[in-house]
């Protein structure tokens, strides 16, 4: 059984709705195909059945494959992901210069936070790769050029980014970085560059041409979803970036407590200001409880209880997600391991949370 052999098949298969078979209407992607292995596992074929709008015949679709298949191939096991991808708003637009990179890229997202330290760079790592697990093409881009966290918490410190020249020899001729993949995400980071103390002394202009760099000159071809993971505060270089990036808009991250919301309400302030004006999609509460990783049903509000569910209110803007304070996210994230890999409790908070961030997104 081979990749050719099933795509053969799968083109008999007919949209109904449609009357086009489900390869040339283009909606299978990533097919993979394991033959059956010599201790006598069988053989295995996934790919993803790719829609842009929810598509009521989907369910149909996906049996008739599977039928098909195993009518051709008997005993295969067929999984399939059914994946709703977001339009790809920025393509109809035409991008100012020097912003091409991002030509396909649909969604581009800001996780941003008044205050540091609340766990912006550990819930935009986890989404990146709960989105990633979902299916979707996933970059993240770490903004956080005083301190960038993602090298660490993903386990690519020392990783070397190669560099694409793309057009090479004509006039237009360009160098491009390219990212680093790891767990299904593209990472970006001045991380792979310089040294945190080296960073550290730059002033404005330098670090805010330098992060740039990290979203305008990445090769990260096409992605349904781009998160740019924000440093803390509401300075310079926040304005400078949520006012020339085609951003889609903001997630908010903030803990429970009052002096953290204060802060996280200059960061809301900021995306909703009159110039800006960036649309801000949703709050995620981090370190909502705490949950002792061996009494999972126990939960102590040691920050206090209800304080992002008002905050959100008073915006009328949606909770997106409450994140428990969990020993295995923090030590994920310093193993560069991160805790939505490997799925449980904690992975199921963050794949919940990219969920409700797709369906928020697309509305
Ligand atoms: N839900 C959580 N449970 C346990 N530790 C967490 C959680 N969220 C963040 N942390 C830890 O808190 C520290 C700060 O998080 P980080 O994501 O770097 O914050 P920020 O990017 O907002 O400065 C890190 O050590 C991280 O592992
Ligand atoms: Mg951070």
């Amino acid at each position: 059984m081979t990749k050719e052999e099933v795509l053969q098949v799968l083109s008999q298969v007919i949209h109904p709705a449609k009357g086009i078979d489900i390869v040339d209407l283009g909606r299978v992607e990533d097919l993979d195909v394991v033959p059956e292995s010599s201790k006598g596992d069988p053989a295995k074929v996934r790919f993803k059945y790719v829609t842009f709008t929810p598509d009521p015949m989907a369910a149909q679709i996906k049996q008739d494959c599977t039928d098909a298949i195993q009518a051709q191939f008997p005993g295969t096991k067929v999984s399939i992901i059914e994946l709703v991808r977001p339009k790809d708003a920025p393509k109809s637009v035409k991008l100012p210069e020097g912003q091409e990179e991002l030509e396909n890229v649909g969604k581009m997202i800001a996780v941003a936070s008044g205050k540091g330290g609340v766990g912006k760079s550990t819930v935009a790592v986890n989404l990146a790769v709960a989105l990633a697990n979902m299916g979707y093409r996933v970059g993240l881009a770490d903004a956080d050029v005083y301190g960038p966290s993602v090298p660490k918490m993903t386990g690519t410190e020392g990783a070397q980014p190669d560099v694409y020249v793309s057009n090479e020899g004509k006039s237009d001729q360009k160098e491009l970085i390219m990212p680093i993949e790891k767990y299904g995400v593209k990472w970006m980071s001045i991380g792979y560059f310089a040294k945190p103390e080296q960073a550290l002394i730059w002033r404005g202009p330098m670090a805010c041409n330098a992060l740039k760099q990290m979203i305008l000159q990445v090769r990260w071809d096409a992605l349904d979803y781009l998160l740019i993971d924000l440093p803390p505060g509401t300075g310079d270089i926040h304005i400078s970036l949520v006012q020339d990036m085609p951003l889609t808009g903001a997630l908010i991250v903030s803990t429970p407590q009052d002096v953290a919301l204060a802060d996280v309400e200059k960061s809301v302030n900021l995306f909703r200001n009159e110039h800006i004006n960036k649309r801000i999609i949703g709050l995620v509460e981090n370190m909502a409880y705490f949950t002792p990783e061996d009494l999972p049903d126990r939960k102590y509000y040691i920050f206090g209880k209800g304080g992002c569910e008002k905050l959100a209110g008073k915006y009328g803007f949606p909770l997106l997600g409450q994140i428990p304070l969990v020993q295995g996210i923090r030590e994920g994230g310093d193993e560069g391991v991160p805790s939505s890999v490997s799925g449980g409790i904690i992975g199921d908070a963050f794949t919940d949370l990219a969920k409700k961030l797709v369906e928020e997104v697309g509305k």
